[in-house]
Formats: structure tokens, C-alpha cells, sequence
């Protein structure tokens, strides 16, 4: 009995001692609550820093972006091949995923080996070689007829712009190809399977280990927005928000970062922390100087780090009796897989001792003893490590969601994490201690990183599918240019046949008379009202114009004509435009004023005069009873008699088209187009007289109001009208008029969008097949939100110039809007009306 205690006394204080003496050796290994505090800022700085642009080029932590957004849904399936190749095995899989509507995922694989002739040799061979692999699995599978898209997964830091891209950066670990840097492996493989003929395989994605992770975790638990590697080498991604992404456009949702956290440290931003070991073994690497964080935690180094210790404390004679075998000497005989072994609860020491003798040594107990703790530091350093940098991304994930507390998953996978047996616990618990805020589930991939990489894959497919038939919906509206060509001849002919006689009464293109003869020639002067009625708003304006100096002063105030009003009757229409004049005099302090008033009216009237205009039919969303056929200008009359609170003497009614032109040729003498791409589209120009055979006289010029808006109401371009269009033009206010406007202006393109959105829905190839309330209301898509996404006035401009190469045309933008052109052309008549007074 006694003897038995004796023993236990003996071995516990014999430990006691081994462990002092190891602890005391490697002093600088042990790292304190503190450290680890420490290092978790600073790896959160360096994220920061690799997500922004101007410091991600000299960023050691990469933060890759992986064009990766979703994770799985449960809506993916499909047949795949998957490739994985960076990790310790090498292997080709089929994988089925979601059968019969069941998530559900059936993998068939097989390992090949990848000697290191093939990893550090010829890059193009590399390429040859895994293409060879998967044609042979292809052909043992019976898959080679079959045309089946492919997931890569590549397990190196890669630039990708999208999916299907991916230039190696560096290569890391084990591999050193030569020429594969600075390529994009999707093409170098893509490539090399050309070499077999009767392969037909198709790859839509590549992606790191770490990403493959998180997702195949993600299908069983939608929580898991994080996925680690700890096993040859080490690295994380997760979910990060577009908007803290410069380098990738877009600020909506999340987008999945390849953080390349084994970099960490490049910088010399862990200089204190490393130890003589690190350097030792970094400088044996194959790639010196890269990846420091890795080389201090992942699989691929640790026993080594472990062998490095024991040799010098073998010299120092503080292990071995100071025996060293020439195993001990050797690089890279102990591996993670010893340390594992070494580091069993309860074989612990017997297999320490086991190896050491493999090894050559002659180890006694307290050897043993020692060395299993050597081990123990050097893991427990490792999962303290991966903790640190782990608990940062954590924080930054709460933060990002502005939550108190964070729930979360965190996806791993990896040799070391899976073979060691105190790896998993020892990190579990220091990633708790230093993130108290979050409550995290560890959750280890059962299947590797395939079934993730088969998941991004199946989301690729189904997009280039998607994509393929969204194509084939905006093929439509992509128009040729013969097509263009052909709309230019018909709109020509139009227009030639509105301006002839016989013709004009049936011209769909109206062609209207303005009795605008010329352009202002800066003599005009005197202070003037304007109204501008048509557009997306109703203004009122009093515009002052000074001769000699062409400058002009103005002052306005914009009205809104309530729905109930543009679709009421006319009296309500002009009485309410006289109460808007009214309120505006008031404003001006200018009540009881006569003015001479220029009205802009932007619909088609026929002029027989400056000051006359009747209304041929409303247009865009007006349709007021009673004013069709009549004269507006004695409606406006009327209206301001009812009132009788004051006068107006109204000079001149103009289109807005008119207005636009007057109001830039007053600046440009040569503008002689006035163009609106507004709610409306239409278009007026400078034509000779002797054109125009409705107007006696052939002198000159006057301008007209081509009304090409109704461009096509005969069906002369109902060939490039699409379904989209017919719908559109089914819901409007005037069915069947206005065919062009409503291909080309603000107030249809919006619903264009709606419809096609509807049909793309219905087709199931947006918004999982969920047609929303609001997509079903008209009008809810406002053309604003086009312009925020195109750029119109840019392809307006080159199209111009490719269909007419022979003309030098200058676009201005009327910046002023019509109004001021409205008051040039009434202080033009004004002037004439004077003069022939005077006569
Ligand atoms: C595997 C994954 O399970 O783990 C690989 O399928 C990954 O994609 C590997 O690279 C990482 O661990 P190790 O230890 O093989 O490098
Ligand atoms: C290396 C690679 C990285 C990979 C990791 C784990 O760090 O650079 O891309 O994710 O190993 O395999
Ligand atoms: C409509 C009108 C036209 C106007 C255009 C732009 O097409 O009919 O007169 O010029 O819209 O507002």
C-alpha cells in the first residue's frame, strides 16, 4: 500500500518537475488572456484594412471577396461534379443534390494521390493531371455522356471578379507549381480538360475550402455564417455586409469573405509573438516569409514546431540525457498526427514513448512526461491563436448587426480539428471566454467542403439558367441596327407625310403649325407670366427679360394638379390653374397685375394662330372632359372671368417642345431641335415654309411640333412593339394612341419595367415566383428609378451619331425648362402685336 502511494508521490511530483522545466523552456509560448486580447484587435484591424480600398493592396489579411451571397436555401438541386483539391487528400465527387424535393445530398467520391512531382512541378502538368483524375472518374462512374456543370473547390488564396474566376495569388501549404500564379485556374483547368473530347463539363464555380464549408454546414443549419479551416493549413471566411466591401459594387445584402487569415502577421504584425521556433521553421518552408499565423496553428507545421523544441532542448541536455537521433535531425518527422497521438487522454504517454523510440531515442519517463506537455503548449497555443482571430470576426459579425448578442454557427473542418483530441474543446472554450456577447455552435463538416462547393454550384446553374432565359425576355427590347435603321426610314416617311396636304389629315406623326417663325433675337424685353402645364409638374412663372444682354431673371413656384383634377372636368381643370396663378401673383405681390402671359401647353393643339390652340386629343395622364376640340386658350379665358379677380392678356400658346428650343436658342442661335424626353416624348424642329403646305406662304421658316409620339398608332412598328408594350399600352388612359411615347417616355418606362418584372416572376425566374402586392400596383415603379440605373442621355447621344453620321449635332440641356421660352415667344409676338398696332 505504502509503496503504491510512494509511486503515485514519486510520478506526480516527477510530472510537477517535467512540466516546470517545459513551461519554463517555453516561456514565450504561453500566451496570457491578455495576448489574446491583444491579437483579437489587432486581427480586427487588419480586416478593416483589408476591406478597404486604398489599404487592401498593402494589406497582409487579404479579405477576398468570393462573389459567394446566399447561403443555401433549400431550394437548390441538380447533379454535379465537384473537385477538391488544396487540403490534405485530393478528391473528385458526384454529387446529387435534393432529390425529389428532399434536402437531401448523395455523394459519390474518390481519392487520388497528388505526389509532389505533380504539386511543385509544372503548373500546366498540374492542370493536366487533375483533368486526367476527372476523366477517369467519369469514366468509372459512367458519367461521360452526361454535360454536368462542376464546383471547384481550391483551397489557396485566390482574386476572383466572379464565381467562375479565380487567380492564384499565392500558392500556400504544400503546393508550388510554377506558372500557375497570377493565372486564373478556372481557365487553366477549363483548358486542360479540353484535352479530352468526349468530356463535356462546364465550371460555374470556384471556391476556398473555408467557403465550402460554411456552406455545406449552412444547408443544415441556417445559423452558420462562418466557416474555419484548421487542418494542412488554416483560414476563415464569413458573411460580410456589401457595404463594408470597397472593392466589390453594390451595398445591398452580404457577400461571403475569404479572409486568407494564415497571412496575418506578413506584415511583421506579430513579430513579439513569435518565437525562435517559428522563425526556425519558416525559414525551412517553402514559402519563407508567407503565411506566419499558419505556420504557427495549422496541421502542416506543428509537428514540426514540436521537433524543432525537442532538438534544442535535446542539445541543452535538457531532454534524451542530451542523446539526439539523426530521425530528431530530420525535417518533417513528426507530424500533427504524433502530436495527436501524443496527446490522447489516457494512451497519451504510452504512445509518446512509442514514438519516440520510432524516432530513435531512448526516452525515460520524465522524457515522456516532457515532451507530452511540449506538445500540449504547442497545440494550446495553436487553438488559442485560431481562438483570437475567430473572436474577432465574431465581434465584427455582431456589430455589423447591431445585436446585443450575437447567435450564431460557426462551420469547421480540417485534420488537426478532427484528430486532435483536446483541439476542439480547448477552442470552444477560449472563443466563449474572449466573446462573452456571443452564443456560438461549432459545427463540424461531416462531408468536407464538397457539398458546400456542389450548393454554390447549383445556385450558379440555376442562375445561368435563369439568366439565359431573362436573355431571351430582354432580346426584345435590344433592337438591331437594321431595325434602328428601318424605325428612322418610317419615321422619315412620317414625317413627310404629315407635312403634305392631302396627307395631313390622317398623319398619326400631326405635324402641327406653331406660328413660331424665329428665334428670339435678344431685343425682346419686359416682364412676362408663364405657365407650363403637361410635364411632371405645373408651374407658374414671372420671367423678367432684359435687352441687349440676352439675360433673363425668373421666379416660379410649382403647383401639383391632384389625380381627381387632371381626369375631372375642364371648367375644374382651369379654374383650378387660375387659382394656382392667383396664389403665385399673391406670392409675387404682384395681385391685380395685367401681364402679357405665355401658356405652355404641352399637348397636341392645332394652331391656326399664335395665340389659339385646340386641343387634338389629351395625352399622358391627362383626360379632362369637355376640352377636346375646343380652344385653350379661350378655356383659360373663361376660367380666369369666372374668377374676375384679374387680367391677362395671353399672347402665345406653345408646346413644351417649342419652349425648349426657344429657351436654348435664345443662349445657342444654332439650336433649331427642341427635344422632350420627359413624362411625354415628342419633338419640334425649324422647317422650311415652302414645306409646309398647310401654311400659306414659302418664305422662311416655322417651326412645327411633329407630335411624333404617335409614331406608330397606323401599326407601322408594332413588328419591334413587344408583349411588355401591348400590356402597357392596355392600361393607359388612351389604348392605342401614342404607341412611340409609350415605348420611349418617363411616364411608360416604369411600367415597361413592372410588366416585365410581373412576367420574369411568373416565369419563376425572380423573386422565387412571389408576385408582391406592390409589384401588382400600377405606377409603383417610378421611371426615376431607371435613371438612376441607366444612363439614357449618353446612349441617346451615340446612337445619334451612328444613325446620323452626317450630322454635328450638340445636345444642350435645356436647364431652364420651357418657361422661359414660352415668355421669349410671347415677348416676340408682343413685340409684332405692337408693331402692327402701331402700322
Ligand atoms: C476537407 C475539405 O474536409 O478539409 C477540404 O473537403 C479542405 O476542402 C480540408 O481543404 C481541410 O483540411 P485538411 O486537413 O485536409 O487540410
Ligand atoms: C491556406 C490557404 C487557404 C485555405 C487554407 C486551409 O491558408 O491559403 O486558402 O483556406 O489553407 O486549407
Ligand atoms: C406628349 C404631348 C406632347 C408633348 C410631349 C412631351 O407627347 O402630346 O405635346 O410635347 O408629351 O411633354
Amino acid at each position: 500500500m505504502f509503496a503504491v502511494h510512494l509511486m503515485a508521490f514519486y510520478f506526480s511530483k516527477l510530472k510537477e518537475d517535467q512540466i516546470k522545466k517545459v513551461d519554463r523552456f517555453l516561456y514565450h509560448m504561453r500566451l496570457s488572456d491578455d495576448t489574446l486580447l491583444d491579437i483579437m484587435r489587432r486581427f480586427r484591424a487588419e480586416m478593416e484594412k483589408g476591406l478597404a480600398k486604398d489599404t487592401n493592396p498593402t494589406a497582409a489579411v487579404k479579405m477576398l471577396p468570393t462573389f459567394v451571397r446566399a447561403i443555401p436555401d433549400g431550394s437548390e438541386n441538380g447533379e454535379f461534379l465537384s473537385l477538391d483539391l488544396g487540403g490534405s487528400k485530393f478528391r473528385v465527387l458526384k454529387v446529387q443534390v435534393a432529390e425529389e424535393g428532399k434536402r437531401h445530398v448523395q455523394m459519390e467520391s474518390q481519392f487520388y494521390p497528388t505526389p509532389n512531382e505533380i504539386i511543385r512541378g509544372n503548373g500546366t502538368e498540374l492542370f493536366e493531371y487533375v483533368a486526367d483524375c476527372l476523366a477517369d472518374f467519369m469514366k468509372t462512374k459512367d458519367l461521360k455522356h452526361k454535360k454536368l456543370p462542376l464546383g471547384l473547390t481550391f483551397s489557396f488564396p485566390c482574386r476572383q471578379t466572379k464565381l467562375e474566376e479565380g487567380v492564384l495569388l499565392s500558392w500556400t501549404k504544400k503546393f508550388k507549381a510554377r506558372g500557375v500564379q497570377d493565372t486564373d485556374v478556372v481557365s487553366r483547368l477549363t483548358k486542360a480538360m479540353r484535352r479530352h473530347k468526349d468530356m463535356d463539363v462546364d465550371i460555374l464555380a470556384v471556391v476556398n475550402d473555408t467557403v465550402g464549408t460554411m456552406m455545406t454546414c449552412a444547408y443544415d443549419d441556417p445559423y452558420c455564417e462562418v466557416g474555419v479551416i484548421i487542418g494542412t493549413g488554416t483560414n476563415a471566411c464569413y458573411m460580410e455586409d456589401m457595404s463594408n466591401i470597397d472593392l466589390v459594387e453594390g451595398d445591398e445584402g452580404r457577400m461571403c469573405i475569404n479572409t486568407e487569415w494564415g497571412a496575418f502577421g506578413d506584415d511583421e504584425a506579430l513579430e513579439d509573438i513569435r518565437t525562435e521556433f517559428d522563425r526556425e521553421l519558416d525559414l525551412g518552408s517553402l514559402n519563407p516569409g508567407k503565411q506566419m499565423f499558419e505556420k504557427m496553428i495549422s496541421g502542416l507545421y506543428l509537428g514540426e514546431l514540436v521537433r524543432l523544441i525537442l532538438l534544442k532542448m535535446a542539445k541543452a541536455g535538457l531532454l534524451f540525457g542530451g542523446e539526439k537521433s539523426s530521425a530528431l535531425h530530420t525535417k518533417g518527422k513528426i507530424e500533427t498526427r504524433h502530436v495527436a497521438a501524443m496527446e490522447k487522454y489516457k494512451e497519451g504517454l504510452a504512445n509518446t514513448r512509442e514514438i519516440l523510440v520510432d524516432l530513435g531515442l531512448e526516452p525515460s519517463e520524465a522524457d515522456c512526461i516532457a515532451v507530452q506537455h511540449v506538445c500540449t503548449i504547442v497545440s494550446f497555443r495553436s487553438a488559442n491563436l485560431c481562438a483570437a482571430a475567430l473572436a474577432a470576426i465574431l465581434t465584427r459579425l455582431r456589430e455589423n448587426k447591431k445585436v446585443e448578442r450575437l447567435r450564431t454557427t460557426v462551420g469547421v473542418d480540417g485534420t488537426l480539428y478532427k484528430i486532435h483530441p483536446q483541439y476542439p474543446k480547448r477552442l470552444h472554450k477560449v472563443v466563449r471566454k474572449l466573446v462573452p456577447s456571443c452564443d456560438v455552435r461549432f459545427l463540424l463538416s461531416e462531408s468536407g467542403s464538397t457539398k458546400g462547393a456542389a450548393m454554390v454550384t447549383a445556385v450558379a446553374s440555376r442562375v445561368q439558367a435563369q439568366r439565359k432565359q431573362i436573355d431571351k425576355v430582354l432580346a426584345l427590347f435590344r433592337l438591331t441596327r437594321e431595325q434602328l435603321v428601318d424605325v428612322q426610314a418610317k419615321m422619315r416617311a412620317e414625317l413627310e407625310y404629315g407635312l403634305k396636304k392631302k396627307s395631313h389629315g390622317l398623319a398619326t406623326v400631326r405635324m402641327l403649325p406653331t406660328y413660331v417663325c424665329g428665334l428670339p433675337d435678344g431685343t425682346e424685353k419686359g416682364k412676362f407670366l408663364a405657365l407650363d402645364l403637361g410635364g411632371t409638374n405645373f408651374r407658374v412663372l414671372l420671367v423678367k427679360i432684359r435687352s441687349g444682354r440676352r439675360s433673363v431673371r425668373m421666379y416660379n413656384k410649382i403647383f401639383a394638379i391632384p389625380l381627381e383634377i387632371m381626369q375631372g372636368t375642364g371648367e375644374e381643370l382651369f379654374d383650378h390653374i387660375v387659382q394656382c396663378i392667383a396664389d403665385f401673383l399673391d406670392y409675387m405681390g404682384l395681385k391685380g397685375a395685367s401681364l402679357p402671359l405665355g401658356f405652355t401647353f404641352s399637348f397636341p393643339c392645332r394652331q391656326m394662330s399664335i395665340d389659339k390652340g385646340t386641343l387634338i386629343g389629351w395625352t399622358k395622364g391627362f383626360k379632362a372632359t369637355d376640352c377636346e376640340g375646343e380652344d385653350v386658350v379661350d378655356m383659360l379665358r373663361e376660367a380666369i372671368k369666372r374668377r374676375n379677380e384679374f387680367d391677362l392678356d395671353i399672347v402665345a400658346v406653345v408646346n413644351d417642345t417649342v419652349g425648349t428650343m426657344m429657351t436654348c436658342g435664345y443662349e445657342d442661335p444654332n439650336c433649331e431641335i427642341g427635344l422632350i424626353a420627359g413624362t411625354g416624348s415628342n419633338m419640334c424642329y425649324m422647317e422650311d415654309m415652302r414645306n409646309i403646305e398647310m401654311v400659306e406662304g414659302d418664305e422662311g421658316k416655322m417651326c412645327i411640333n411633329t407630335e411624333w409620339g404617335g409614331f406608330g398608332d397606323n401599326g407601322c412598328i408594332d413588328d419591334i412593339r413587344t408583349r411588355y408594350d401591348m400590356e402597357v399600352d392596355e392600361g393607359s388612359l388612351n389604348p392605342g394612341k401614342q404607341r412611340y411615347e409609350k415605348m420611349t417616355s418617363g411616364m411608360y418606362l416604369g411600367e415597361i419595367v413592372r410588366q416585365i418584372l410581373i412576367d420574369l416572376t411568373k416565369q419563376g425566374l425572380l423573386f422565387r415566383g412571389q408576385i408582391s402586392e406592390r409589384l401588382r400596383t400600377r405606377g409603383i415603379f417610378e421611371t426615376k428609378f431607371l435613371s438612376q440605373i441607366e444612363s439614357f442621355s449618353r446612349i441617346l447621344q451615340e446612337t445619334l451619331k451612328e444613325l446620323a453620321p452626317r450630322c454635328d449635332v450638340t445636345f444642350m440641356l435645356s436647364e431652364d425648362g420651357s418657361g422661359k421660352g414660352a415668355a421669349l415667344i410671347t415677348a416676340v409676338a408682343k413685340r409684332l402685336q405692337q408693331a402692327r398696332k402701331e402700322n
